[in-house]
């Protein structure tokens, strides 16, 4: 059973890790990995496969940076020839950036399926391109493949048939699972010289937030008044620092309250920081994830959550970007006792195993490659 794997940008790569791992379990899969290239910079990307230890790319595709269609369309002008050439069973595409949905496009059009693996989630905000590419990316896949029971009601309400509908859990909490002994190993907080379990972690770098100077102003200000009650560490995206660099004058008043700016972290470094903070500032649709699956207070800095779980079972509040409701909620967690963890059902760590089961039952060893020329 040939399998063509698809990441891209960095919050694809743990999601995959487990699944390639997986795949590389079963000698009747030939399992592919192609990276399009969206993320390039080591920081973004090559850390991430050291980290996860994820195979070096069977195929790069290179595409870089670039407007939404044009990065769209480079995946998919790129990749035509590789499906071709390989005609796999099934293509899988992970997430909701641009190359998730160029991956499944480029598959579907050439007959091949596609699984896509975080299925259903939605913001119900259409102005986020990722809601965009999650939509198009499921009503074109065959195998959804869902982490939480809203997005199998979310699929049901679009009219998706419920046998295509599959509940794995999540495989970015098999990443973490797997990888903890390596996180748990890491000494960043001491070489950060962030005192123990008493500090914030802030991310931040959806275009929503960062592009417009006005709201970005607001975020680093309330970032400086939290800043000035608990030492917060902010990893910043790239995406991010080019807009920060054109704030220098409040760069300066957010560096003197205590916050320190460092360059984006790796996988095993980043976990290991967030878990043992006091409290996470981010609108990172993942790290809502992580933190609930770790205990960690989350404020989302965003309007709404495409990943309800996180607020109704796990540790997240969606707090907008109110520069002053950011700065009450966060107080109000750092005088709130640690919340305790519960794990949405099937976040186990064993979500790309039963991924793997539900396609290689679908393709038994003696089936005939799928798809047309
Ligand atoms: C992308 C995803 C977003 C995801 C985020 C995680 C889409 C639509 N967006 O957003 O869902 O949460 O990745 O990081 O797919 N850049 C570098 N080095 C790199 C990559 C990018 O410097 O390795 C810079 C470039 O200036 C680029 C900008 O960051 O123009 C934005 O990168 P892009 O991939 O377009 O979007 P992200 O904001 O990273």
């Amino acid at each position: 059973m040939k399998i063509v794997n698809i990441v891209g940008a960095r919050p694809n790569f743990m999601k995959m890790a487990p699944l390639i791992r997986e795949m590389r379990r079963h000698p009747s899969i030939a399992a592919t990995l192609v990276h399009t290239g969206q993320h390039y910079d080591d920081s973004m990307a090559g850390q991430f496969f050291r980290d996860l230890e994820l195979p070096p790319p069977d195929i790069s595709l290179e595409v870089g940076s670039g407007s939404h269609a044009h990065q769209t369309a480079e995946v998919m002008k790129r990749l035509e020839p590789v499906l071709n050439e390989i005609r796999p069973h099934v293509v899988v595409v992970v997430g909701d950036v641009n190359s998730t949905l160029a991956g499944a496009v480029t598959a579907v059009k050439l007959g091949i399926p596609v699984a896509h693996v975080e299925a259903g989630l939605r913001s119900f905000d259409r102005s986020m391109p990722e809601e965009i590419n999650r939509l198009l990316t499921d009503v074109i896949s065959d195998y959804l493949f869902v982490t939480e029971e809203s997005g199998r009601e979310n699929l049901l309400r679009e009219g998706v048939d419920a046998r295509k509908i599959h509940m794995v859990g999540n495989v970015m909490i098999d990443s973490l699972e797997q990888c903890r002994p390596l996180w748990q190993r890491s000494d960043i907080t001491a070489r950060l010289g962030l005192p123990h379990g008493d500090y914030g972690v802030v991310t931040l770098h959806r275009p929503s937030n960062v592009d417009d100077p006005a709201t970005l102003r607001g975020l680093v200000k309330a970032l400086a008044e939290v800043g000035r009650r608990l030492p917060l560490v902010f990893p910043v995206h790239p995406r991010t620092r080019g807009r920060l660099e054109a704030m220098e004058a409040e760069m300066e008043s957010l560096g003197s309250s205590g916050a320190h700016y460092v360059a984006p972290l790796g996988y095993l470094d980043f976990i290991s920081v967030v878990s043992g903070a006091r409290l996470v500032l981010t609108d990172s649709g993942g790290l809502q994830e992580e933190t609930t699956a770790l205990g960690v207070p989350c404020l989302t800095v965003r309007e709404q959550t495409e990943r309800p779980i996180t607020v109704t079972r796990g540790t997240n509040r969606i707090v907008g970007t109110s520069p002053d409701r950011i700065v009450t909620e966060a107080l109000r967690v750092l005088d709130e006792p640690k919340p305790a963890v519960s794990r949405p059902p099937l976040w186990d760590g064993r979500a790309a195993e039963r991924i793997v089961a539900i396609l290689r039952e679908a393709w038994p060893a003696t089936a005939g490659p799928a798809g047309r020329s």
